[in-house]
């Protein structure tokens, strides 16, 4: 008799679940991995072998696995029912409403997979936190596991995850570490281990980390906190540079240099996004708040308010610049999303801009190799005052400006005299991400305004 098929749940088939399951099945072809969601679209496009999401290597890596060990599904409760180890994966925004409301992690999604669990396992079971969430968190699903009616045992472990939008593959594969918190007593070992399995298929021993749960969930949002505050960090000094004609870029090699600061992350820009840097740090200065730790939380606080004031910063460079006024002037927003080589626009820098520049009654056209479709439907309220171009040639003929937002490799290398022979004149290159070619296009004729470097402005 062989041994049964041991089965991999996951609850929440998005940016994380999705590409992270794809990456356990294709290296653990002895289990059976399932994604469930209850977003039917979503399932559908899974299920299709064409992801939701834009990843590069994404649709290669689920390929692999679809149908042999891989499945995506709708039907939670039936997933639940077979698991021995659940992954929850569901998304954990900022609270918008109620106590809280604009700094917590809003917790509802998250304890709903918490009750539907309780309600369907139907043997002992590995619960693992795989979404971000505030340190204690995994006590309040251990109280909701403990009054198991069908006297199921549950064990939750913390294993957040690290990996980048745009690199995700690349970080599944080829994780810096990974982490794991659980208990010190018999059962949390024996659940640690049978995590550790699981990822000892492909990452070294000495990268898993395993860590008391509490210190497991902290790191995590530290982690997102130091991150971000490293690029809120180099976006103040951008200010201090374009007051006194140092370089920013300058500035952050000589400083990277030094092997105990090291280089990355490191580069000024119009501003950090993503789901997760504002998210993540709010829920750190909620919690510093709850303990009475007024000064660690503003402390903190202040790396989002740091990036606030970067982004508008840029805008207000672009209204000042165009002799203070771009009402009825058109300006091409290069780039929708928060980061290259993802379609995802959640908080993204674009946004914010757009926003802002439709408030001085810019006529905006956007431009994004993915996430057009996303910026539709998040900029849809403001009808014909916005337009969107596939074309980046399309939507800056006839601009006064275009504004670089996302460092796509493909807006490095367009016809840049080709698209200034059609702008309106002076034309303006406002480059929130310093990955053009400044002096070229200055050559051309473009006012270019890079972040932290000196304006090249033609007199
Ligand atoms: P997402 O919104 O893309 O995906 C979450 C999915 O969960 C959605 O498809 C939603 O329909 C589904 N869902 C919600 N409630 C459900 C329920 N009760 N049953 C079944 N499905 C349900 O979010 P994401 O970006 O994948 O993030 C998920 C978590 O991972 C968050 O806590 C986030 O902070 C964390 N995280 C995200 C990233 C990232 O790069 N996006 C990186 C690290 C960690
Ligand atoms: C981040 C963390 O890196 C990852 O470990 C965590 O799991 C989720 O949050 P992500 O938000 O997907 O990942 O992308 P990241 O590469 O961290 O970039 C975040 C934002 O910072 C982007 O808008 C990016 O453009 C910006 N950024 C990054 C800078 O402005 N300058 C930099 O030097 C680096």
């Amino acid at each position: 008799m062989g041994m049964r098929t041991k089965t991999i749940l996951c609850i929440g088939a998005g940016y994380v679940g999705g590409p992270t399951m794809a990456m356990v099945a294709r290296q653990c072809p002895e289990y059976r991995v399932l994604v469930v969601d209850v977003d039917a679209a979503r399932v559908h496009a899974w299920q299709s072998g064409e992801p939701p999401i834009y990843e590069p290597g994404l649709k290669e890596l689920v390929a692999v696995s679809l149908n042999r060990n891989l499945f995506f599904s709708t039907d939670v409760a039936a997933g639940i029912a077979e698991a021995d180890i659940i992954f929850v994966s569901v998304n954990t925004p900022t609270k918008t409403f109620g106590r809280g409301a604009g700094r917590a992690a809003d917790l509802q999604y998250w304890e709903k997979t918490a009750r539907q669990i309780l309600a369907h396992a139907r043997r002992d079971v590995i619960v693992v936190e795989k979404s971000t969430l505030p340190v204690r968190t995994a006590e309040a699903m251990e109280r909701i596991l403990r009054d198991s009616p069908a006297d199921v045992g549950f064990e939750v472990l913390s294993n957040p995850e690290f990996l980048a939008e745009g690199t995700a593959v690349r970080d599944l594969e080829n994780p810096d570490r990974v982490l794991i918190g659980g208990h010190d007593s018999a059962s949390g070992r024996r659940a640690i281990e049978a995590l550790i399995e699981i990822y000892a298929h492909w990452v070294p021993r000495e990268r898993i980390l395993t860590t008391n749960v509490w210190s497991s969930e902290l790191s995590k949002l530290a982690a997102n906190a130091f991150l971000a505050q490293r690029i809120s960090s180099i976006n103040s000094l951008s200010a201090i540079c374009e007051a006194t004609e140092a370089n920013i870029s300058e500035v952050s090699r000589a400083i990277g240099m030094d092997s105990r600061i090291g280089p990355r992350f490191l580069n000024a820009s119009v501003g950090f996004g993503g789901s997760c840097f504002k998210k993540d740090i709010l829920n750190l200065v909620y919690l510093c708040d709850h303990y009475g730790l007024g000064e660690v939380a503003r402390y903190w606080e202040q790396v989002v308010l740091m990036n606030e004031y970067q982004e508008d910063r840029f805008v207000r460079k672009i209204v000042a610049t165009m002799f203070n006024t771009v009402a009825g002037k058109r300006i091409a927003i290069f780039g929708a999303s928060f980061k290259a080589d993802t379609g995802d626009i959640r908080e993204s820098p674009a946004l914010r801009v757009c926003h802002a520049l439709i408030e001085e009654r810019a006529i905006v056209v956007v431009t994004d190799p993915q996430g057009l479709l996303n910026a539709r439907r998040e900029l849809a309220i403001y009808g014909d005052r916005v337009l969107f171009e596939d074309d980046p040639y399309a939507a800056a003929c006839g601009a006064h400006a275009i504004a670089l937002v996302t460092e796509w490799e493909s807006f490095r290398t367009l016809d840049y005299q080709r698209i200034y022979a059609k702008m309106e004149k002076p034309a303006f290159v406002f480059d929130g991400r310093n990955c053009l070619d400044h002096a070229a296009l200055y050559a051309l004729g473009f006012n270019v305004l890079p972040v932290g470097q000196k304006s090249l402005i033609h007199q």
